[in-house]
Parts: C-alpha cells; structure tokens; sequence
C-alpha cells in the first residue's frame, strides 16, 4: 500500500481567510488599497512591537527596499552571511552594492560576529543579520559592532517571525527589518512580505519606492525613480487571517521540534538547537548528519517513503554569479553539506513527525 506523502511544507488556510477574500471579491477592493493592507500593516505592528510597517509584494522586495532607504548603492559593501537564501545576496546586487559573505556560528549556524569583524572595510555600510531557519541571530554582539563602526543594520526576518531575543522578537533591533509571507513561511499571503522599522523617515521612503515614487501632494507626479512593490487587499486578508492564527503555528511548531527532538536523539543525526536567551520558531526543523556523504542518500531514502525534505542552503560564495572572490567559509560549507529541512508545519502530526523519525532511524539500521 502507498504510504500518504508528507509535504516539506503546507499552509493551514482555514481560518478567517475565505471569509476575508470574499469580502475583498465582494466589494471589489481586490487591488492594492483595501482596508485589509492597513489592518494586517497595523495587526503585524503590534504583533512583534513596532512602530512602522509597510506591506510589499514578497520578502524579496521588502529587503530591496529597505536597503534602498537607507540609501545603499554603488561602491558600498554590505556583510551578510554566506548561508541564507539567495534573496539577501540578491537585494544588495539589486542596489549595485557589493555583498560580503561571512561565515556562519557552529552552535547556531548564525552569522558570525567575528568574521563580520574581520570584514569591515572602508566601504562597509551595512550588515545583513539573516535569522536563518527560525534561529536568532546574536543581536548583542552585532548591535555593539554596528555601534562602533557606525554601520546600519538590517535583519533579514524572512524566517523567523515567532522568533525571540531576549525577550524581544526579531526584526526590532536594527535600523530596518524584513519578513517574508510566502507560502512556506509560518504566516503566509502567498506571495507578500513587510519592511519593519521604528524610523518613520525610513518606513515613509519605502513606502514612497514601493507606490511607483508617486509624489504627496500632486496626482500622477513622480520624483524619484519608484516600483510597484505594493501588496495586494486579497493578500493582507490572507495575511490577517493568518495573523490572528499566529500563537497557535508557532506554538504548535515548537511542539513538533520537541517530538523530532525526542523520536531523533538516540540516533547519528544533529537537531539545530534552541540558541540561549531566544526562543526559536522553528520555521524548518533541520538536523546534521555526521558525514556529507549520508546526506543526499537519506534524503532519497526518505523521499521514496514519500518524506519531502530539502538540503540547507548552498552558501553564497560557491555560486557561480558570487564566486569571484572565493574564499573559504569552513563554517557555513560544513552545515550547508550535512544539513537537511524536515517538514514542520500547522498540519503536520505527531504521527507525521513519529513516521519521519522512523524512517530516518531505518536508513541508519540499513547504512550502520
Ligand atoms: C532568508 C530569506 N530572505 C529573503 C527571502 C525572500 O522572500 P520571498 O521569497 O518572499 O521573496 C527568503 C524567502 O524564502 C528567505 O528565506
């Protein structure tokens, strides 16, 4: 008998989100103004405890224009770490800036804040902290760096909404801040994302950037060279919806993590751990093997038994487009060969999660 496939990935879309949706088909405001986009900018606000929000149409953006706002172009470097999702590397291309990869902490796979120190150059203008995989970053150390070397901040929170540090979620301790809502993320629009800030200078230029850089005061006047970024009514219903469903995804991921934590530890494989004082939203559950080459063998063993997983990132330095100054980050090449994403999502079951781990404890009894 075929066993029933388990997605990496599945959103829970039974809430409020029909009903919102209905109401943006019903009144016709299914385009970017609606009283949904303000209501999920304001809702997303209190939610993580901050001043300003602008809704955009996905993470990517959001990032661009965040850097855009704080003016990053041409001849400016900005450090991020070599494992993340090409779309924190891509952003600071967009601008024509220069991205600088560092390596990543054993422990947390985090940016390392002593590669970022060993990176600082004269035309450093920014480090991108990239709160990978629901872990936080330690904004301690690199709030302290930024501080002394005057350099903006800018968290990458694509996946780590639900995530704490010290007490305060992620995406608050920068200059400016970013998430992600696509449809993997722990809230999803479908497509969509949000900047972050408690500058309202910074939140008011990206909102200027995202609606074509249409002027205040003059119809059909532009006085800068804009973008239609913009969220659509439909998305910030999904989003709102979602929104009033947060507590319980998060709540319901951190209990899947403990289950995988249980079912795994007698076996050869690593669980990314809860770093200290944070709490972790565990946006993907991911292990290490010990050595790279079990790697892509139990992903295919668990792919035959119908398990989607996914590899950890490629870090950014081995990809052909950001390879030219290639230099060795042991760190994060090391994670990146032995880490694997198990599925973790508001659906997902303790069966679910029992059935992955025995699939993962057979490969070991048949690969000893
Ligand atoms: C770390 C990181 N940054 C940025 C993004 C970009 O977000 P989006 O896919 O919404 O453009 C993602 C998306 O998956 C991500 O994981």
């Amino acid at each position: 008998m075929s066993k029933i496939r388990i997605p990496i990935y599945q959103p829970d879309l039974s809430g409020n989100e029909k009903k919102y949706v209905n109401e943006c088909l019903d009144s016709s405001w299914i385009s970017s103004r609606g009283r949904f986009v303000n209501e999920f900018e304001v809702q997303f606000a209190r939610m993580i405890g901050v001043n300003h929000t602008a809704t955009v149409s996905n993470g990517t953006v959001a990032l661009h224009l965040a850097l855009l706002a704080l003016g990053i172009g041409p001849g400016d470097e900005v450090i991020v770490p070599t494992l993340t999702y090409v779309a924190s590397a891509n952003a600071i291309s967009y601008t024509g800036a220069t991205p600088v990869f560092v390596d990543s902490l054993r422990d947390t796979w985090q940016i390392d804040p002593d590669d970022v120190r060993r990176h600082i150059t004269a035309r450093t203008k920014a480090i991108m902290p990239v709160h990978l995989y629901g872990q936080a970053c330690d904004m301690d150390s690199l709030m302290r760096i930024a501080d002394e070397h005057r350099l903006f901040l800018i968290e990458d929170c694509a996946e780590a909404f639900g995530t704490l540090y010290k007490g305060r979620h992620v995406g608050t301790f920068g200059d400016i801040s970013t998430f992600s809502f696509f449809g993997n993320k722990t809230i999803t629009t479908g497509e969509g994302g949000m900047v972050v800030s408690n500058d309202k200078t910074l939140i008011e230029r990206a909102r200027h950037l995202k609606g074509q850089g249409l002027a205040e005061h003059r119809e059909y006047w532009h006085d800068v060279v804009g973008y239609n970024y913009r969220m659509t009514n439909i998305q910030a219903a999904i989003g709102l919806a979602q929104l009033e469903r947060a507590d319980e995804f998060i709540g319901h991921k951190r209990m899947l993590a403990q289950r995988y934590r249980d079912a795994l530890q007698k076996l050869p494989v690593e669980c990314h751990k809860e770093a200290e004082d944070t709490i972790h939203s565990y946006w993907m559950f991911s292990i290490l093997v010990e050595n790279p080459g079990q790697r892509d063998p139990l992903r295919k063993h668990l792919a035959d038994e119908e398990i989607e997983t996914r590899p950890l990132f490629y870090p950014m330095h081995t990809m052909p487009m950001y390879s030219k100054n290639y230099r060795k980050c042991p760190v994060a090449e090391d994670l990146a060969w032995r880490g694997i994403n198990l599925p973790s999502w508001p659906g997902l079951s303790n069966q679910h999660v029992e059935r992955i781990a025995d699939s993962i404890a057979n490969f070991f009894n048949k690969h000893p």
